[in-house]
């Protein structure tokens, strides 16, 4: 099929995948409502049209935790991107490295840490999930920063996983779901070939190496259930803070209280984020959640912002509304499952040219500039 635009990369996914891995992807918590309001709530947010300003030299580059970023957009972290793509995460990180954004480990990624590390050479940001295993945490702590990471994101919105009764629908969990996933697999060919086998070893590699017997996959959504730790709190953070000497972005605040809490409980930066509206359903969307946190906490704390992006325009919408950076999931997804580490890369291309666009009709020369001044 012909991708013209960043949001053909659905369609395309939806194509290749088999429908469990589609609709893990896709879906989202109860009747997704959330997941909704998030793309609409950004699609609401007006742009002020500015002409004859003169912005021939446009600059999107910007700093964040001191790392020089090309764009003010980073690769969130998305469990199971081995799934989607022969070694997803490999090829994810390779693509972010070339358009010099930061990619994100999630802790439920197929391929490990050292993996994606040694095949891309470039420290990435690593996200840490609490489990009720506290051991596991300390050690992937430690391991992390023995591989050179100095960026946690840390995500706090899951102590029990959101109701995705899309997954149960489509074979990820439930009745017969490993024979549904192999027959869907079967129908499925160049991705049964290409994930299915060569695709191997298929495990949750951060993991699997605390643990005698491979994690997780046959039930991941049981497993999630099962390890997903609901006593977490602040403790954790102050814990974590103990230990980890490198910066932590706490994953998954929609409250400014909570946002002042995480300034402090010592949090370098938050990710104002429902998840991509996989968790709380009926959560705010990020775009109204958004500037009261920005305004609370905006000159203390680095304030990124998820959930609904996918576009370019997008992205600038959330910088307005403001946040510093913006972290992508189902975007990249789509596009990674499409079209593995080029199509990651072509999709980056693309939201790069949209944002210079909306940032010349705009007037707005460099990313500093675009505040809500920008909103119209
Ligand atoms: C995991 O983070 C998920 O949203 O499924």
């Amino acid at each position: 099929m012909i991708i013209s635009g960043p949001s053909d990369y659905r369609e395309a996914a939806r194509r290749k995948l088999p429908p469990f891995l589609f609709d893990y992807i896709d879906g989202g918590a109860g009747d997704e409502a959330t997941l909704r309001a998030n793309q609409d709530g950004l699609a609401s947010v007006n742009l002020k049209q500015r002409v004859l300003r003169d912005v021939a030299s446009l600059s999107l580059g910007t700093e964040l935790f001191g790392e020089r970023l090309a764009m003010p957009v980073i690769l969130g972290p998305v469990g199971l991107s081995g799934m989607y793509a022969r070694r997803g995460e490999v090829q994810a990180a390779r693509a972010a490295r070339a358009a010099g954004i930061p990619y994100t480990l999630s802790t439920v990624s197929v391929c490990s840490l050292e993996e994606v590390i040694a095949a891309n050479g470039a420290p990435i940001w690593f996200q840490l999930y609490v489990l009720k295993d506290r051991g596991f945490m300390r050690d992937a702590l430690r391991h992390a920063e023995a591989l050179g990471v100095t960026k946690l994101v840390f995500t706090v919105d899951m102590p029990a996983p959101g109701p995705r009764y899309r997954d149960a629908r489509s074979g990820m969990s439930g009745r017969f779901a490993g024979a549904r996933r192999l027959w869907q697999a079967v129908r499925h060919p160049s991705w049964a070939v290409d994930v299915g086998l060569l695709g191997r070893p298929h495990d949750l590699g951060n993991i699997s190496r605390y643990r005698a017997k491979p994690a997780g996959l046959n039930d991941y959504i049981g497993w999630l259930g099962a390890n997903f730790d609901p006593s977490i709190s602040w403790a954790d953070v102050e814990w974590i803070r103990d230990v980890w000497k490198g910066k932590i972005i706490i994953k998954g605040i929609l409250d400014a209280n909570d946002a002042r809490d995480a300034q402090r409980f010592g949090a370098d930066g938050i990710v104002v984020s429902n998840h991509g509206g996989r968790q709380l359903e009926g959560a705010s969307s990020t775009a109204r959640a958004l500037p009261a946190i920005a305004d609370a906490v905006g000159d203390r704390l680095t304030v990124l912002a998820d959930s609904g992006v996918r576009s370019g325009t997008d992205v600038l919408r959330m910088l307005a509304l403001g946040a510093k950076g913006v972290l992508l999931g189902r975007a990249y997804a789509y596009a990674l499952a499409s079209a593995g580490q080029a199509g990651v890369a072509r999709l980056l291309g693309m939201i790069e040219k949209e944002m210079r666009v909306a940032m010349t009709l705009t007037g707005t020369a460099s990313i500093d500039r675009v505040d809500r001044t920008v909103l119209a």
